[in-house]
């Protein structure tokens, strides 16, 4: 069997590498796998060094559409990955996830009677501002096979009709989590100048909290009055970084507190740490992403991905969106959502810190061999 796989996002290289591992290892004399990198992300630090590190083989097809507004990119994509479906003549499209990539990639098989497999179907913030919601609802709509990261995804495609091809598969994020824990575990936390909990770990990029400046700007305060307790890591998507870089109102606040480094001897050598203050860094590879969450204290994140990350190495998170689509995460009490108000987030700060612990794992989540349930179900399913 032959399939074509799409995809073009940071998240989208996470959730494909364990698949596409397995593929190449139990898989390797049934189902043939086309890479298409879309190009959406195309940094070397948003991009390759995924590739490198998850061992993500190289793409046949690179189609490099990067940027641009979000019809003109989907447009673009689904123009060349139609000429690849054309050309290659799968039996299958695999896509990942809620980016345009993933909406692209779907619709451009859907109308050459292509069948899709949705991985990551099902979820759903009801938040129809945000670009990712509409690209799962019609990805969702147009696949013949949906894998199901929870149950709470299988009964929200219930209501919208959906029963036919949902598959229950658990999570590939947590696959890749589990799979790269070790690994990630090595690396040393002095490379940052950090100590073990004694900092957060954070992220920005929705378009809501970047594009809109009073929000970015309501979450750094928030930040950098966290930043005079601890250190607070911000590690800047690229989007992030120019917001930044364009208001000097919020590049002066972020400069009030900038990580201060004093170095000390240890083992002869020089030590540099620091104890307080905010350091923004440029994004970071998967395995130093993992280990960051992991050392954290408390994440602080929009990215629907680092919250789960953040409950697979149970760390506690607090989310700077209103809503969420991992709702195991909240109903487990160590995923708290803050919105983007500063006030909220310092309040939810401290109270995190007194949570007691749960591990509350969701059952679901924990066991499912979700990629080796998608492979399973592709295999039977010939076209
Ligand atoms: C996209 C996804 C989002 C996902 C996120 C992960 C959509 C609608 N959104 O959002 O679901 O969580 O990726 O990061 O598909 N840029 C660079 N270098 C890069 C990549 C992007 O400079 O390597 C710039 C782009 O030119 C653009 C901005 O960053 O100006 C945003 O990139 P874009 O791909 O539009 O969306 P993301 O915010 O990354």
């Amino acid at each position: 069997m032959k399939i074509v796989t799409i995809i073009g996002a940071r998240p989208q290289f996470i959730k494909a590498a364990p698949v596409s591992a397995l593929i190449r290892q139990k898989y390797r004399n049934r189902i043939r796998e086309i890479l298409v990198h879309t190009g959406q992300h195309y940094d070397r630090n948003m991009s390759d060094i995924f590739f490198r590190q998850m061992r993500i083989p190289r793409p046949q097809y690179h189609l490099r559409i990067g940027g641009g507004s979000h019809g003109a990119m989907t447009g673009r994509m689904m123009e060349e990955i139609e000429m690849v479906l054309q050309k290659e003549k799968p039996d299958w499209v695999l896509v990942y996830g809620d980016t345009n990539s993933t909406l692209a990639g779907a619709l451009a098989a859907v109308k050459l009677h292509i069948p899709v497999a949705h991985v990551e179907a099902g979820l759903r913030s009801f938040n129809m501002k945000m670009p990712e919601e509409i690209n799962r609802i019609l990805t969702d709509h147009v696949s013949q096979l949906l894998f199901c990261p929870t149950h709470t995804a299988v009964e929200n495609l219930k209501k919208e009709g959906i029963t036919r091809g949902v598959v229950l598969s658990g999570d590939v994020m947590l696959d890749a989590a589990r799979f790269y824990r070790p690994i990630a575990r090595n690396i040393s936390l002095d490379r940052w100048g950090l100590k073990e909990k004694a900092y957060v770990f954070c992220t920005i990029h929705r378009q809501e909290n970047t594009d809109d400046l009073g929000n970015l700007r309501e979450i750094l305060k928030a930040l950098v009055e966290i930043s005079r307790q601890t250190v607070v890591v911000l590690a800047a998507h690229p989007r992030t970084r120019k917001a930044i870089e364009k208001v000097p109102g919020i590049k002066n606040l972020l400069q009030s507190n900038k990580a201060k480094f004093s170095s000390k001897k240890s083992g002869g050598k020089k030590k540099e740490t620091i104890k307080t203050g905010f350091l923004v860094v440029d994004p970071l590879g998967y395995l130093e992403a993992q280990r960051l969450v992991m050392g954290a204290k408390v994440v602080l994140t929009d990215s629907g991905g680092l919250q789960k990350e953040a409950f697979f190495h149970r760390t506690p998170c607090i989310t700077l969106r209103n809503e969420t689509e991992w709702v195991e995460t909240v109903v487990s009490g160590r995923n708290l959502l803050a919105g983007a108000n500063h006030t909220e987030i310092t309040k939810l700060y401290a109270l995190i810190q007194v949570l007691k612990k749960q591990s509350s794992f969701s059952k679901n989540l924990k066991k499912l061999d979700a990629s080796n349930n998608v492979l399973k179900t592709l295999n039977k399913r010939k076209r």
